[in-house]
């Protein structure tokens, strides 16, 4: 089969298009026919080397949508057909994968591969974000950094579905736009406005309640400054690079803040919560509630073009990979 492949940690070219091996699932494992991959910021680490991979050469790829091609043994609740969906570190960017059954969820026939590979990752990420990490309700007030992302956009239009009152920031026009036209309330170009001065008008002094950033270095220390005092600094990704170690005093002088860098795997690490995380995204896709844009596909085969437009700030909601 065809597969994307990391040799060396570095830009987009050391993504290579190769022909490997198919396994076949070992014990508790499923082999899934990918019909989309989905492109997550998270690629770029571990193609970069910000993250690493348990060793090289790798395939790249962290979430796919596909049919179960074969099942491992002990394995119950999948069949050859099923419609299912995943997210698993590495692995993803090739016409198959074996992946542990517990990291699979059945589709609803109402969400196709695209939406699914566009969504899975990101959306279980927006749902824990909101309803664990910090339990927004309505009356709240939010930050969310570049709220015109994959992440941001579903953030944006389910933080609104909860009631609370959306900030966004984004870095262009047309991404602020986006970003309105998704239902924040107010959208801030971070590119050319002071993002903490414009937050602090808008809730006349008083701040938010929490910021997700997951924007990192370039938004730190500023988000900090965005918030209420006991507000809560929720650091979840570093698209602009990793944000330096920080003196805890910083907390203290800022508003008795709390911070927190959570990662999806250590929520869906448990079967029942990542279904009812799973049933929980499903509901509000399928009800049409939250609106999965899959606005770039590439082939399989151009995953390095894909990764340029990432990085480049050019792509806005979602991107797929065609294998
Ligand atoms: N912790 C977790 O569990 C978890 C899970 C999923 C994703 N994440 C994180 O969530 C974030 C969003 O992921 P995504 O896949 O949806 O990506 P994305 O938001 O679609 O793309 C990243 C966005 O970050 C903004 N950005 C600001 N400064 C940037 C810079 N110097 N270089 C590149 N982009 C910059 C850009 O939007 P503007 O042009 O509008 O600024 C860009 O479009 C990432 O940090 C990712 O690592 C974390």
């Amino acid at each position: 089969m065809n597969a994307i492949v990391v040799h060396a940690y570095g830009g987009p070219e050391v993504l290579s298009f190769e022909t490997v091996p198919v396994r076949q699932p070992g014990p508790g494992e499923v082999l899934v026919a990918n019909k989309a991959v989905g492109v997550n910021y998270i690629d770029t680490y571990f193609r970069s080397g910000v993250y690493k991979a348990p060793q090289l050469p790798f395939v790249l790829g962290n979430e796919a949508a596909g049919e179960i091609e074969a099942v491992g043994e002990g394995v119950d609740e999948f069949v050859p057909g099923d419609r299912v969906a995943y997210t698993h570190t590495l692995g993803a960017y090739a016409e198959r994968t074996v992946v542990p059954a517990k990291s699979v969820v059945k589709l609803p026939g109402s969400i196709g591969f695209e939406t699914a590979a566009g969504s899975l990752l990101k959306g279980l990420t927006a749902e824990y974000l909101l309803h664990r990490t910090f339990k927004v309700e309505p009356g709240h007030t939010i930050l969310i950094h570049a709220a015109a992302g994959g992440v941001g956009l579903i953030l944006t239009q389910w933080a609104k579905l909860i009631g609370a009152t959306v900030i966004g920031t984004a870095g262009s026009p047309e991404k602020v736009e986006l970003a309105r036209a998704n239902g924040a309330d107010h959208v801030i170009d971070y590119t050319k406005e002071d993002f903490v001065a414009r937050v602090r008008e808008i809730t006349e002094g008083r701040g938010v309640d929490v910021v997700y950033d997951g924007v990192g270095k370039a938004t730190f220390p500023a988000s900090l400054d965005t918030l209420r005092p006991l507000g809560l600094f929720v650091s979840f990704g570093n698209a602009s690079g990793v944000i330096e170690a920080f003196d805890i005093l910083l907390l203290s002088q800022k508003g008795s803040l709390y911070a927190t860098r959570p990662t999806l795997n250590v929520y869906t690490a448990h079967r029942e919560t990542l279904l009812e995380q799973a049933e929980n995204l499903f509901g509000v896709i399928g009800g049409g509630k939250v609106n999965i844009a899959v606005n770039a596909r590439f082939p399989l085969r151009e995953a390095a073009d894909a990764h340029r437009a990432l990085a480049s700030r050019k792509t806005t909601g979602a991107t797929v990979l065609l294998p």
